[in-house]
């Protein structure tokens, strides 16, 4: 077996507040270090799993080939039915006794996507949690309540070994029990959360529920991620609970929570780990790599990683690339969609962040919301179900007025005939994870 960190000084135990040497390297240190990384990456993928080979080989191209950063674009991509042609441990680079730990995603058909981690790969992955944790503003001494699901799913383990990394406190609460939440909450006071930003607000809803005013609470930042989320949705949650919401960016594929995190001090899209991660931009239907700053499918290769090496992924997520600014490291965009759950109404692209935005400016409706995709005749429908805010004491009218608000700003900013209903409180399903946006009631094959 080779060691993909050969050569490569890995940091361990990284427990420190300061910044990390390698996040204020220049960019042409750290596109060496990239560079030096990436073949070892590429060789250990080529090298001991049969799937790259194959791959590799088919393509037409060898690890000797990547001379250049520029010339991963030859490489093939990797997609996640190559991982669940592969289930459940065909992807691995190590036998599998090295391996320490297993997560696995739910898919919504057939079977599930299972990653595997090395000792060395835990702890990689707990440092630049810790990293993440710690660009969000996190001080020492601080107090870190998870609410990111534990089990098979990435989001709670890895935050919490990140946040236990960091030397803090970690409460590991992990999804549902909104009520419990929110009395612990009250009697640990926590000074970070950390929650998908569909479950901050059912928690925040909680707290008011109770008569409680979630802004007198002991939080202090909310590191929110696992899902898309609007600058519209931050402001509302920043509003609501008074505090600074940070995106964390991941997925299992790559390593999970933590591939990319927002620096508190510019919150403007999340920095990209990329020293253990190296992105680019594809067109979303040619493949083709796209110039920096354009918009299309983000792709990730794994830099460091030992279990599963992962060459160009394709992650489904839209956004850009983006300039560093409180790092060197470059961000990308805050992903307001993956093309998974784009909706085509009648010819029209939409995604239900945009459905968000609109909604979030309207100050009588809430942030529970579901797009409902369903078919009169040949014609695609969109229905938008939204609740009213609590507070607002609207009479049929006044809902009637909201309904035709809304739809006349989606078909205006938009250009699609959706159907708004607005309903009350509490109607709306709420998740305790990732919410879900679209329902499609459309015949399957159509
Ligand atoms: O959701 C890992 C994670 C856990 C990230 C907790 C952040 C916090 P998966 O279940 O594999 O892993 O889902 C990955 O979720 O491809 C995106 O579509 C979406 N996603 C994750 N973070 C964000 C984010 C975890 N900050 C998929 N903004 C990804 C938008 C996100 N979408």
């Amino acid at each position: 077996m080779s060691t993909v960190q050969a050569g490569a000084s890995v940091h361990r135990s990284h427990g420190g507040f300061e910044l990390e040497a390698i996040e204020k390297a220049s960019v042409d240190e750290l596109r060496a270090l990239q560079l030096a990384r990436l073949k070892a990456s590429v060789g250990h993928a080529y090298q001991n799993v049969p799937h790259y080979r194959q791959s590799f080989d088919a393509a037409g191209v060898r690890p000797q080939d990547l001379r250049t950063l520029e010339d991963l674009g030859r490489f093939p991509f990797t997609v996640k039915t190559d991982l669940r042609d592969n289930y459940p441990f065909r992807m691995f680079a190590v036998p599998r006794d090295k391996v320490v730990r297993i997560h696995a995603s739910s898919g919504t058909t057939g079977k599930p996507t299972v990653v595997g981690y090395t000792a060395a790969d835990i702890d990689n992955w707990a440092n630049l949690v810790a990293r993440s944790i710690r660009a969000s503003g996190a001080r020492p001494g601080d107090i870190v309540h998870v609410s990111y699901g534990y089990g098979l799913f990435t989001g709670g383990l890895g935050a919490h070994y990140g946040a236990e990394r960091l030397g803090l406190t970690v409460v590991p609460f992990g999804g549902g029990q909104t009520e419990r939440q929110v009395q612990l909450i009250r009697d640990l006071a926590p000074d970070i959360i950390m929650v998908t930003p569909s479950y901050m607000l059912a928690i925040a809803d909680e707290f008011e529920r109770e008569g409680l005013d979630p802004k007198a609470c002991s939080l202090r930042i909310g590191i929110f991620g696992a899902e898309p989320w609007t600058n519209e949705m931050r402001r509302e949650i920043e509003g609501r609970m008074a505090i600074d919401a940070v995106d964390i960016y991941g997925l299992s594929e790559v390593m999970g929570p933590g591939v990319a995190n927002e620096c508190i001090e510019t919150k403007d899209g999340p920095t990209i780990w990329e020293d253990h991660f190296y992105p680019e931009i594809i067109h979303p239907e040619t493949g083709e790599v796209l110039p920096e700053g354009e918009f299309g499918e983000l792709v990730f290769t794994s830099l460091t990683k030992e279990a599963l090496p992962i060459i160009r992924y394709r992650t489904r997520d839209l956004t850009r690339l983006l300039p560093g600014t409180a790092r060197t490291m470059r961000r990308m965009q805050k992903i307001t969609g993956r093309s998974d759950d784009m909706m085509i109404v009648r010819g029209v692209n939409v995604f239900p962040s945009q459905i968000e935005e609109l909604i979030l400016q309207r100050p009588n409706l809430s942030p529970h919301y579901v797009c409902e995709l369903g078919k009169e005749g040949p014609m695609d429908t969109l229905t938008v179900r939204v609740e009213l805010k609590p507070e607002a004491h609207t009479d049929g009218s006044g809902v009637r007025g909201a309904e035709t608000a809304l739809a006349h700003a989606i078909k205006s900013y938009i250009g699609v005939n959706a159907k708004v209903k607005v309903e009350p409180t509490g109607s709306i399903e709420r998740s305790v994870g990732k919410a879900k946006r679209v329902i499609d009631h459309r015949p399957k094959g159509d």
